[in-house]
């Protein structure tokens, strides 16, 4: 059993700006040098399931049945090619889950309650690559995680003043 999980989300409201390649690597990388690491894919587009090796046949059961309290984490979770890195794999069933929740007085805790089995005492690192919004999924990642990393690139804003 591990002294301290850290829960990481990786989120920015924006999509495009390297969340996914960001949890791929740091995960690959933190396994790398023999820690255990597993990856939450909460986005929808399951872009880090398929990065990770998962095909979408393999997908059966993902994080929306954890997020809907319908799978234990551990019931999904894959190995992926990289050791010591697994991953609980999405694909767009997760999408629906904003209105499937609407009636949940708890619906922004599911991930953390998720999260609250033992087995996720076995990893030293978890890291959540968040869908590129502010939605209820990325506030289940935050409320779950202890930590949050936001990849961006400062761009140039283009604008001007109208005047009549
Ligand atoms: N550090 C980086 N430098 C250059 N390109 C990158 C970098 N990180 C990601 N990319 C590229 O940017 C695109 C979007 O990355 P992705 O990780 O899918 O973003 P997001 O998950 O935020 O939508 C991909 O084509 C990826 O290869
Ligand atoms: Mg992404």
């Amino acid at each position: 059993m591990k002294t301290k999980t850290h829960i990481i989300s990786v989120s920015n409201q924006k999509g495009g700006v390297g969340k996914t390649t960001t949890a791929i690597n740091l995960g690959t990388s933190l396994a790398a040098i023999g820690k255990e690491v597993l990856l939450i894919d909460l986005d929808p587009q399951g872009n880090a399931s398929t990065g990770l090796g998962i095909s979408v046949e393999e997908r059966r059961y993902t994080t929306y049945e954890v997020i809907l309290g319908a799978k234990k984490i551990e019931e999904i979770t894959k190995n992926t090619k990289v050791p010591n890195l697994k991953i609980a794999p999405s694909n767009t069933n997760l999408s629906s889950a904003d209105i499937d929740l609407t009636g949940d007085r708890k619906r922004v805790l599911k991930l953390k309650e998720a999260l609250k089995e033992s087995y996720t005492n076995n990893f030293d690192y978890i890291l959540i690559d968040c869908p590129p919004a502010l939605n209820i999924l990325t506030v289940n990642a935050f409320a779950a995680s202890s930590s949050v990393l936001v990849p961006l690139q400062a761009e140039f804003l283009p604008w001007r003043v109208y005047r009549n």
